[in-house]
């Protein structure tokens, strides 16, 4: 085809990757495949090699950077064209907390509630595709653990951070929803009419506001009413 320069080529394999070992595999591949290429006279300057090193969520144990970088660039040993990584979650998750008030604490026969002001539409993974985060009070207690679903005010069954979390907490009380960093605003909505929560960076003991907490009548603001 005339009109179009081939100039690279990039893959995405998956997401939350706790071994090196697929990345090498996919590298592999791609690799053969860039050389069939350049036998047929096509020449790519880019490899891009996508995304996909995993974080701990909880008990997980992925490779670090450097594990990360050191087989990539084994399997990349030789190579001319630009090499290009998309690390997502890896280079943010673990940089942000959700924080979320306990509402009430709802005690009953088979199960206990804690319901936060924070919802799905704030952070939507768990309730998307039943990822787990670490969920963790702020305020340290005395007294017994009780074993809390941590829910969110939303009408919907999926609107829970976590499942059967052992805590000592009280109305009132701030927890922290842990590993929020990727994947949290990113992939937060106004459902319900929820305005998105203000986000802040904490760097030592300095606290920058970098997202305004956003108002009901910004929500509305675009809305036309129909003459
Ligand atoms: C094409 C592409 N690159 C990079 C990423 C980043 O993935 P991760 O956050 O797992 O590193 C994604 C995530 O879906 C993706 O689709």
């Amino acid at each position: 085809m005339p009109h179009l320069r081939v100039t690279g080529m990039d893959c995405h394999i998956g997401s939350q990757l706790t071994e090196t070992s697929p990345f090498i595999a996919a590298a592999e591949k791609v690799l053969a495949l860039v050389d069939q290429l350049a036998a047929s006279g096509i020449a790519l300057e880019h490899l891009d090699l996508g995304g996909g090193l995993g974080i701990r969520y909880d008990d997980e144990t992925p490779p670090s950077i450097a594990e990360y970088a050191k087989a990539l660039l084994g399997a990349l040993q030789g190579r001319s064209e630009k090499i290009i990584v998309e690390p997502g979650r890896v280079l943010v998750g673990n940089a942000g907390v959700l924080l979320t008030r306990i509402e009430y604490l709802k005690h009953g026969e088979e199960k206990n509630f804690a319901i936060v002001d924070a919802a799905m539409n704030d952070l939507m993974r768990p309730a998307l595709y039943d990822a787990w985060h670490a969920i963790l009070p702020v305020q340290k207690r005395e007294g017994e653990a009780q074993q809390y679903d941590v829910v969110g005010p939303i009408c919907e069954t999926g609107d829970f951070f976590g499942h059967a979390r052992k805590m000592a907490v009280d109305k009132g009380d701030t927890l922290a929803v842990m590993s929020a960093g990727a994947y949290g605003m990113s992939m937060s909505s106004n459902y319900n009419t929820r305005p998105r929560a203000a986000e802040v960076m904490v760097d030592d003991a300095v606290v920058h506001l970098v997202r305004e907490r956003e108002t009901v009548s910004q929500l509305y603001a675009a809305e036309k009413i129909v003459a």
